[in-house]
């Protein structure tokens, strides 16, 4: 069964309490959280002590996802504000190994983060740690980003190397998901869509994320 994960991002800054309360009315799994540092993508949004604030007000699965260059001093923060997931880029991060062991440390499920360009065999060796792994399929920064279509074959590749080795990995995707293109998303083995725009946009937000699970 497939997860719904709307991005915080597309939601309006002012009210995120309020923001909170209506995706868990609409049916929401999980709420992800985008959390950029201005350095390693061209943009700022909240930190753990947001995320501390708002914990409170919601039930849903709290899955941080970390664009940042210097992950691992997010890590305690975010766990004690009360996150569930964790995720951060192989990109930023030459100890991928130990990035994961200290999210486990914490008390979080642990996933790496794949840019567009990058390709799932890097996570070759690292894979059986991993609780997830998120393959972006658009550049991070910004909502609202048209969806890379090469991802597809990604996706596919990885539920490959997942299957092959009797792994319980999940694989979410993020980035320009939307009603149309979902259902392939799910057909190839995504098992969590991520969706900001395509929620935070939509006229009907329950009958999107219905549309988006399947
Ligand atoms: C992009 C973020 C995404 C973004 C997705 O850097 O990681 O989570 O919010 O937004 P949409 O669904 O609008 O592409
Ligand atoms: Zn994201």
């Amino acid at each position: 069964m497939t997860r719904v994960a709307p991005s915080l991002l597309s939601a309006d800054f002012s009210a995120l309490r309020e923001e909170l309360q209506r995706l868990a009315a609409a049916g929401a799994d999980i709420v992800h959280l985008d959390i950029m540092d201005g350095h390693f993508v061209p943009n700022l949004t909240f930190g753990a002590p947001v995320i501390q604030a708002l914990r409170p007000h919601s039930e849903l699965i709290f899955d941080a996802h970390l664009m940042v260059t210097t992950p691992l001093q997010y890590i305690a923060p975010l766990a004690e504000a009360g996150v569930e997931m964790i995720s951060f880029h192989y990109e930023t991060e030459p100890h991928v190994d130990r990035v994961v062991q200290a999210i486990h440390a914490a008390g979080c499920r642990a996933g790496v983060v794949l840019n567009p360009a990058t390709p799932v065999e890097v996570l070759t060796d690292v894979l059986p740690t991993l609780d997830f792994v998120l393959l972006m399929s658009v550049n991070p920064g910004f909502g609202g980003q048209k969806f890379i279509p090469y991802v597809t074959a990604k996706v596919d590749r990885l539920k490959e190397m997942i299957r092959a080795r009797g792994l319980r990995t999940e694989i979410e995707v993020d980035g320009g998901v939307t009603e149309e293109n979902a259902a392939v998303l799910r057909a190839v083995g995504c098992d969590i869509l991520v969706a900001g725009s395509a929620v935070f946009n939509s006229d009907d937000m329950a009958r999107t994320i219905r549309t988006l699970r399947g």
